[in-house]
């Protein structure tokens, strides 16, 4: 079973519409595979149409009073495609359980958008050997009924290699990575097309050797993806 390569960039909190619009239009949708920005939330309305957008977080509400949230529903509205759910930033300084991403999840899905769920260990609960048993739990409550391989990305993000420069060993990737197939490939409906991405610390210079894995389809980009040349270079380092 083919999976189309998908490599997202992550933008978090930065740049200004101005340098949104540049870096999008270097950027460009690319043959066969599926590159997506992740913008600000002010950012998205000047990007949709210039290449697959999805959100940096979704609520887990469809309306109402929930001040500072913003909807499956109105991301759809706007034109964006995907939307990260569980980043590690909002699970740790957001308080963000398992049972929270599930339900933004879910919400993300019933509104047509394709979730990035991530999940990942952080550097203590490695050094403790429970590496499995923490994307174990985090896969069995963060991922809906509603998902099939299809409408999904789960995102393999080891917290102690965001944006620190360490990078998980090629071991420690496919490791991984086969787990979460093996808990997903039969539990979801066309489970053979789910893509599994990696992210931490995705650049350049090791772009070519994680995304040669086989059990790796495409990257969750960070700081790599702030800058036009950078996130190019790791979009030609997918075999297609
Ligand atoms: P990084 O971030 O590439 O800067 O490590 C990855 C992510 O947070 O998704």
């Amino acid at each position: 079973m083919k999976r189309t390569p998908f490599v997202a960039g992550n933008w978090k909190m930065n740049g200004t519409r101005e340098g949104a619009v540049k870096l999008s239009a270097a950027i460009k949708p690319q043959n066969g595979i599926d590159v997506v920005l992740c913008p600000p939330f002010p950012h998205i309305s000047v990007l949709v149409g210039t290449c697959a957008i999805g959100a940096q977080d979704v609520s887990a509400h469809d309306e109402g009073a929930y001040t500072g949230e913003v909807s499956a529903g109105m991301l759809a509205d706007m034109g964006c495609k995907y939307a990260i759910v569980g980043h590690s930033e909002r699970r740790q300084y957001h308080n963000e359980t398992d049972a929270l991403v599930c339900a933004k999840a879910a919400k993300a899905i019933g509104a047509g958008l394709i979730p990035i769920i991530c999940v990942g260990e952080t550097r203590a609960e490695r050094e403790a050997g429970q590496t499995a048993k923490v994307i174990e739990t985090q896969i069995a409550g963060s991922i809906p009924p509603s998902a099939t391989g299809a409408n999904i990305v789960v995102a393999y993000e080891p917290v102690w290699a965001i944006g620190t420069g360490l990078v998980a060993t090629t071991d420690q990737i496919a490791e991984v990575h086969g787990q979460i197939r093996a808990l997903l490939e039969n539990r979801l409906a066309d489970g053979a097309v789910l893509r599994i991405i990696y992210g931490g610390s995705v650049k350049p210079d090791n772009a070519a050797e994680i995304l040669g894995l086989a059990d790796v389809d495409g990257a969750l980009v960070g700081g790599a993806s702030l800058k036009a040349e950078s996130f190019l270079e790791i979009i030609k380092a997918v075999k297609v």
